[in-house]
């Protein structure tokens, strides 16, 4: 081994709820390495709103909340995945809080302990949450804990960008130190994506700046199955501001009565799903944006003011807070809004331990597709997985940790052939290419036309860049980039087979269910 190489037990790539509650639990046992590609808690984690929902309140059941996960995947959930997680999220939850995360207990009506939200497609009120930060609040519990813990390796900014494969194992990854400019061999045992979604392949996503689909690409060209990459989950309600990037206005203003209106202050949900504003995502999103589209209009709205300045400050003070920073006052005005990309439901085949096809490599979190979301992911299911998924998998690898058996050899990164690019503008603009056309032809609502026509651009591009990757000298924009346009054709690629409109893919070309054959999951082979 040289100094250019590192080597752990475990290690987890990806530092979110998923990554970071699994580095707790292996600590207890393993040496455990985590890196991430920005500052530790930037993830999709951090900017969680409504909450994690779990079965808590006394009149709820485990069955009603499976019930309403399999409704609200449109018949693509497996039924077995989604008992598993709703029945461990219990422990799951309780672990959180004996970690210390301080969820909010002002007693509602029925003087439960935790002040429970409502969120679309659940018949009850499930949701745990931290006021309007639950995922804020997650992730600060969490990073305390790792850094304090002696047996886990932190290294930020580092990008993962490729696994490395020993005779069909993965045994690690090739890492670009970002502040050393260079790539690193990092050797391991096991070896964990924990590397979130892929919401910044749409120009307007909710998702923050490292949510790049880093783990899918990865899995995929390391040989691993990908499954239903076309349920892009499109957030109806991001408010409409040129400088907010589709800042969330969670799910739960919804759950505490909140309208959405037309321009001209009328209702509308009711003419589409007689749950109106809490209809699931696919359906509330799908609906706005006819809406848009018939009126010509640049956005809709959304009104909680009539709920007054206090409940509104007590339940939702960081929405609140940020409306106001652009203008808006929740309190008394709608805040306009508009749909973005928001949670990525496909991605690697895992089973319930989290194992992917490759031998030593998992994958837990928003990174994987386990079965729990199905053709649509219900509110607050993304959170509850994680930490469920951390847990099956540290339960998986803590048996394997005494049977490992050693490293084998792993020849460095070869740069030699490469040379410092001077054309760093092809990488913006591709970028800024991809995002565009995949927002354009293969957003909310879909047509064959518009899939080859995206399936075209996508193929030149993947020449360009494929082309330039073996020319020039890594950056991170460039691991990025090709991660960005390899996902973006695994989205249209899983598109175009499904001939159907199902959950979150809705082709005008295949408006209805296909009720003659049985639902079927996209999988996409390598
Ligand atoms: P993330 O938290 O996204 O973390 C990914 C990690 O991987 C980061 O540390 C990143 O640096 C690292 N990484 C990525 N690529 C690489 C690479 N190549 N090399 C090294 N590191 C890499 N879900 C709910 O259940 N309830 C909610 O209320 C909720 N609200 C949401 C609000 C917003 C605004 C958003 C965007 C999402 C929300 N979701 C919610 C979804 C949920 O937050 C995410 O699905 C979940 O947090 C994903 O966690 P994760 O651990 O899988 O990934
Ligand atoms: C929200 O608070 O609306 C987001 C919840 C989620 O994505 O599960």
């Amino acid at each position: 081994m040289t100094d250019k190489q590192r080597q752990s037990e475990v290690l987890i790539i990806g530092s979110g709820a998923s990554g970071l509650s699994l580095a707790l639990q292996l600590a207890r046992q393993a040496r455990v390495t985590v890196i991430s590609k920005a500052a530790l808690q930037e993830g999709a984690t951090r900017y969680a709103q409504g909450g994690v929902s779990a079965v808590l309140h006394e009149r709820d059941t485990f069955e009603s909340h499976i019930n309403d996960t399999l409704k609200t995947g449109c018949g693509l959930c497996d039924p077995e995945v989604v008992r598993f997680v709703v029945e461990e999220g219990r422990e799951s939850i309780r672990w959180l809080i004996d970690l210390g995360v301080n969820f909010t207990r002002f007693p509602d009506a029925d003087g439960q302990e935790f002040h429970l939200h409502q969120e679309g497609g659940h018949s009850h009120r499930r949701v745990l949450h931290a006021a309007d930060s639950t995922g804020a609040a997650i992730e600060s519990t969490l990073e305390s804990q790792v850094r304090a813990h002696g047996n886990i390796d932190l290294l930020e900014f580092h990008t993962s960008l490729d696994l490395i494969l020993k005779n069909g194992r993965c045994v690690g990854a090739y890492v670009y130190d970002q502040r050393a400019g260079r790539v690193r061999v990092f050797r391991s045992r096991f070896t964990v994506l924990a590397t979130g979604g892929a919401g910044k392949v749409y120009l307007y996503t909710s998702n923050p700046d490292i949510c790049t689909g880093d783990g899918i690409a990865m899995a995929w060209r390391a040989g691993c199955r990908i499954a239903n990459m076309e349920f892009i989950q499109f957030h109806p309600t991001c408010l409409y501001h040129r400088e907010a990037k589709s800042f969330l206005i969670s799910e739960a203003l919804r759950g505490e009565g909140a309208k959405l209106l037309l321009p001209d202050g009328a209702r509308f949900m009711e003419k589409f799903d007689a749950r109106a504003e809490l209809a699931p995502r696919d359906v509330v999103a799908r609906a706005i944006d006819h809406e848009i589209k018939r009126l010509g209009s640049d956005c809709l709205y959304l009104d909680i003011s009539h709920r007054g300045k206090d409940f509104i400050m007590d339940h939702f003070p960081m929405i609140y807070a940020r409306c106001r920073q652009y203008g808006f006052d929740l309190a008394r005005q709608a805040v306009p809004i508009v749909p973005a990309a928001h949670y990525t439901c496909g991605g690697v085949v895992i089973d319930t331990h989290g194992r992917t096809d490759v031998d030593g490599l998992y994958a837990i979190g928003e990174v994987s597709c386990s079965g729990l979301h199905g053709a649509n992911r219900m509110a607050s299911n993304s959170l509850l997985e994680c930490l469920v998924f951390a847990h099956a998998a540290y339960q998986d690898i803590r048996h394997h940790l005494d049977r490992a058996t050693p490293l084998p050899s792993v020849p460095e990164w070869d740069e030699s052939q490469v040379t410092d690019s001077d054309e760093e503008v092809v990488v913006s603009h591709n970028w800024d290419e991809i995002r565009r056309f995949m927002w354009d032809y293969v957003g909310i609502v879909r047509t064959n036309k518009r899939l080859q026509r995206a399936r075209h651009r996508i193929r030149l591009l993947q020449e360009e860049i494929y082309d330039y990757y073996g020319n020039f000298r890594i950056t991170n924009d460039l691991i990025e980039l090709r991660n960005l346009a390899q996902v973006a054709e695994l989205i249209i690629e899983s598109a175009l087979r499904r001939k159907e409109s199902r959950g979150l893919h809705y082709s005008l070309d295949y408006p209805v269910s296909n009720r003659t054959a049985s639902a079927h999951n996209t999988i996409l082979q390598p």
